[in-house]
């Protein structure tokens, strides 16, 4: 669980870390952010990590942190914007997409009522994770072709089980290997740095 006060911090990080790309029409894509979506106060997961008000924007982060930590550490070239830019904008897809709810369960022989977080059955992007972040960052930003690429296949194996999409990430990875290390810094993200709530 995050502060107000972490809450606020890191929307203050991801903006000074998104505008300072430069890129243009960014500008246009963080006011949509802050003005008609939910991302700096939605969870990462619904049930996983970060599943609490704030985990989008703190698990991006710390897939940003990561990622750069490993290209370090392989020296891989890859342009500090285009490390902001597919590190904070991978899972834009899941804003207005985590919905609060209640339900009862028995403590102790009472009932009692607890929340969850669902998700939203009525997409207005109705693309799969990945296509659907690439979606809506291109109706304020162009990216390039490799950034493209990283979000693309930032779920690896599993973004897809059919024989054409396992090729190609092979392929992917081998000839674009900051492919491969974005997806080991959204796992390292997920499952050393980030918790879960019950
Ligand atoms: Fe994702
Ligand atoms: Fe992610």
């Amino acid at each position: 669980m995050l502060t107000e006060e972490q809450i606020i911090q890191n929307e203050e990080e991801y903006s000074r870390l998104l505008m300072s790309t430069g890129r243009k029409g960014i500008d246009g894509l963080l006011r949509h952010l802050k003005e008609n979506t939910d991302f700096f106060t939605a969870p990462a997961s619904s049930k996983f990590h970060s599943n609490f008000n704030g985990g989008l924007a703190m698990h991006s982060l710390n897939v940003y942190k990561n990622f750069k930590s490993l290209l370090q550490l392989k020296d891989i070239p890859m342009d500090e914007d285009g490390i902001i830019i597919t590190s904070l904008l991978h899972d834009i897809c899941k804003c207005n997409y985590y919905i609060k709810d209640q339900r009862n369960r028995k403590k102790d022989g009472k009932w009692e009522s607890y929340d969850v977080w669902t998700t939203s059955k009525s997409l207005t992007v109705p693309l799969p994770h990945s296509a659907r972040s690439i979606r809506m960052l291109r109706g304020f930003i162009q990216i390039k072709f490799l950034e493209e690429l990283i979000i693309f296949y930032h779920m690896g194996p599993f973004g897809g089980e059919d024989f054409e999409y396992r090729n190609l990430l092979k392929q992917v990875n081998e000839q674009h290997p900051q492919t491969l290390l974005f997806y080991t810094a959204d796992l390292i993200s997920s499952y050393l740095d980030e918790t879960s709530e019950a």
